[in-house]
């Protein structure tokens, strides 16, 4: 049979491997699809408890693309809702952290909301609705909320999704002894938004290949060179042993040897990277904003840290969020070439591999049709 050759068919051959591919990263219709089927069902973390102290003190945040905010009752509990008011959709909350009263009020026609989120005020109610509002039915809509090891703020927006301690079972009993509820934040945070696909930047996040050659300022921290590659579920984990001669424990004995005698990358599926050590955590989270852009959001807590300390480990952690944002952006002009296609993960891009599996399947899951909406809100 005579088969004239494909147009395609003249490019490099598409080899069998889970990486990032070209095309998956400036297509808009597979972004969209990644905030509702990746990102709505994930447990994304929005911030700490140090924010959430009194009654009517709020945090906002993003969950994908869907704005959210976390706010303190009175009688102590920590809420989530959609951070969209049910008038016209507008935001009801704006700054990063704050204290919003006793009420919540948005700001286009001022319905108003209480800390439980019911809707409470409604100006010029009657001339506006004559023939009435169920008030009772335009609440502000409540999202899940995990206060994780009673610090970090997590939140999710499926009901399908499990627990958020079943979401990072394979890291739990490690993370419970650490006791990061005596860590205090950092005096400043790091937040700068970069033209990278937030699927590169977690590939990136999930490499232990790179490290040696991109950031080989740190290669005397390593021993040989070595990195244990991890991975299970929705968690991943590279642990680098140290030298004999170092000793990063910080004067701690109440963790286990393997945890005293090196450090962890981790990764919490889909966009934050712990790194979690005997004085301090490093949080990375890469929120999508467009296919090819993603803000990096980081936080550092420690135990005991002076100013000093702090700063230099913030000089530390601009430095390498900076060798590896200018290593991606790098690669980003490249993925726009349509001839291009990546060869397999090595061993250690193994939990790379995983992640993208993970992406995939989620893209390719649609919801379930009681996926957000609780059709029995308690
Ligand atoms: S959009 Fe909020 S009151 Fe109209
Ligand atoms: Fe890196």
């Amino acid at each position: 049979m005579n088969q004239s050759p494909r147009e395609t068919d003249g490019l490099v051959p598409h080899s069998t491997t889970p990486m990032l591919q070209p095309w998956e990263v400036y297509d808009r219709d597979l972004f969209d699809l990644e905030m509702v089927r990746v990102f709505a069902r994930s447990w994304v973390w929005l911030g700490d408890t140090e924010d959430l102290q009194s009654p009517g003190d709020f945090i906002t945040g993003q969950i994908g693309a869907q704005p959210v905010l976390v706010v303190r009752t009175a009688d102590g509990e920590v809420k989530g809702f959609l951070n969209n008011c049910r008038h016209r959709a507008s935001g009801v909350l704006f700054e990063p952290a704050g204290n919003c009263g006793s009420t919540m009020t948005c700001p286009y026609h001022n319905w108003t909301y209480d800390l439980h989120g019911r809707l409470v005020g409604l100006p010029d109610r009657v001339r506006m609705y004559p023939e009435g509002i169920e008030m009772g039915e335009y609440g502000l809509v409540p999202i899940r909320i995990e206060l994780a090891w009673n610090k970090l703020v997590f939140g999710c927006l499926s009901h399908r999704a499990p627990s958020f301690r079943e979401w990072i079972a394979p890291l739990a009993a490690r993370y419970d002894r650490y006791g990061f509820d005596d860590y205090t934040r950092y005096y400043r945070e790091l937040d700068q938004e970069y033209p990278i696909n937030w699927k590169a930047f977690v590939e990136n996040s999930n490499d232990d290949y790179h490290v040696r050659f991109v950031h080989r300022r740190l290669n005397d921290q390593r021993r040989s060179l070595d990195t244990i590659v991890r991975f299970e579920g929705r968690t991943c984990s590279g642990y680098k042993p140290h030298p004999e001669s170092a000793n990063p424990s910080g004067g701690r004995v109440d963790l286990d040897d393997e945890a005293l005698r090196g450090h962890y990358a981790d990764f919490i599926y889909p966009n934050l990277t712990p790194l979690p050590y005997s004085t301090i955590l490093i949080l990375v989270r890469a929120d999508p904003i467009a296919p090819d852009r993603t803000r990096l959001f980081s936080r550092i807590y420690g135990r005991g840290r002076d100013a000093d300390q702090q700063e230099a480990d913030l000089i530390n952690l601009e430095l390498t969020n900076h060798e590896d944002t200018t290593m991606v952006t790098e690669l980003m002009r490249n993925l726009r070439s349509p001839f291009c296609r990546v060869g397999p993960p090595t061993t250690w891009e193994g939990r790379a591999a995983h992640i993208m599996k993970l992406v995939r399947a989620d893209v390719a899951t649609p919801l379930a049709s009681d996926e957000f909406y609780d059709l029995a809100p308690g």
